[in-house]
């Protein structure tokens, strides 16, 4: 096992998935695991309704609020709130290849201006103590490869920046929706071995398409950490082996065990106006493999956006999945 204390395990800031009730069940599932929230945009956080987006149970943290945005004086301002209302660090994302994202300047786009990351970074750090990182491509279109790579991550390390999570494919802009920017580019793992190679005192992070506790283990041989999204909101157990496998500590709950421990705080989330099917669309996954997954997802499909539906729906589909075990 690498040493269990020089590394990290992080799950994706995921649009419109790693919300809070679900960052509130991964947690339950790993206690080592590093959360990121989705991604707020800056003018979101300045103009829109701050609380709905920065709230968070306490028992999420440690949790990084992922910010989107490109001015510096904003980028401060909204690391600023993420600190006060107690985000364990601020994450600014430099990944994204949406259009909406790219007409507002930032995402990935921002890898062709390394200067003006480094300027807000340098903002965002003046304006907080807790960590400071960047999520990022090796790549953007016709970027040349690893010299592009090397001149955005050289510009950030002078602006004091000591930890990069590198989406290990290129991002083009022209003519790829998201999801396909998520699939169609090649992995290029290598690209990311070799800039810890060059920069072994900078922390290196991997994401995209890692899948199992076994990848992990082995990219954790050459790199600071790793970034796991698709994979845990599908399989949602795979998170319980985190904190075993990966951190020399206990295994996570049973998914049976998670339901249980969900049902008081989908309790009071609906007190306070949540919805069931909010809460239990990011729990469809966590019975798959087992007898009776289909039958706990379907009960779930079907039932919880019923106008009504609380907190037995969940016990109801839990018990489909007992009587087929
Ligand atoms: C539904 C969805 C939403 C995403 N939203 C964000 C986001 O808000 N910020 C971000 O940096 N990346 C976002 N991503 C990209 C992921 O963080 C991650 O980089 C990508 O999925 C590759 O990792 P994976 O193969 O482990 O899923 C999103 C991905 C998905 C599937």
């Amino acid at each position: 096992m690498p040493d269990p204390l020089s590394h990290r395990f992080c799950t994706a800031p995921l649009m419109d998935w790693s919300d809070r009730h679900c960052r509130y069940m991964w947690r339950l599932l790993s206690r080592h695991a590093l959360l990121y929230t989705e991604m707020v945009t800056t003018g979101a956080l300045i103009h829109g309704d701050r609380e709905r987006h920065l709230q968070f149970d306490t028992a999420e943290l440690p949790t990084a609020l992922q910010l989107g945005g490109s001015d510096p004086r904003e980028l401060a301002e909204c690391a600023r709130m993420g600190e006060q209302w107690g985000y364990s660090e601020i994450n600014l994302n430099c990944g994204c290849p949406s259009d909406r994202v790219q007409s507002g300047r930032f995402g990935a786009c921002l890898m062709a201006e390394p200067e003006l990351v480094a300027e807000g970074l340098a903002a965002m750090r003046g304006a907080v103590s807790i960590p400071v990182t960047v999520k990022h491509r090796i790549g953007i279109d016709d970027m040349e490869d690893y010299a592009g790579l090397t001149r955005f991550v050289e510009a950030q390390a002078q602006a004091g920046i000591g930890t990069f999570i590198v989406h290990a494919r290129k991002a083009w802009l022209d003519g790829l929706s998201p999801k396909q920017n998520r699939e169609i580019p090649p992995l290029k793992y290598d690209m990311v071995y070799q800039l810890k190679r060059d920069y072994p005192q900078l922390e290196i992070v991997l994401n995209g398409g890692i899948n199992s506790i076994d990848e992990c283990r082995e990219h954790l041989r050459q790199l600071d950490g790793v970034m796991l999204g698709r994979a845990p909101y599908q399989m949602p157990n795979l998170l319980a082996q985190v904190d075993s496998e990966l951190f020399g500590g206990e295994p996570g709950p049973t998914p049976a065990e998670v339901v249980q421990r969900m049902l008081p705080y989908i309790e009071r989330q609906m007190g306070r106006g949540a919805r069931l099917n909010h809460i239990t669309r990011h729990m469809l996954g966590l019975f798959q493999g087992v007898p009776g997954a289909r039958r706990f997802r379907r009960h779930l499909s079907e039932n919880a956006h019923k106008p009504g539906a609380g907190p037995e729906v969940l016990q109801r589909a839990l018990a489909l999945v007992q009587e087929a075990a």
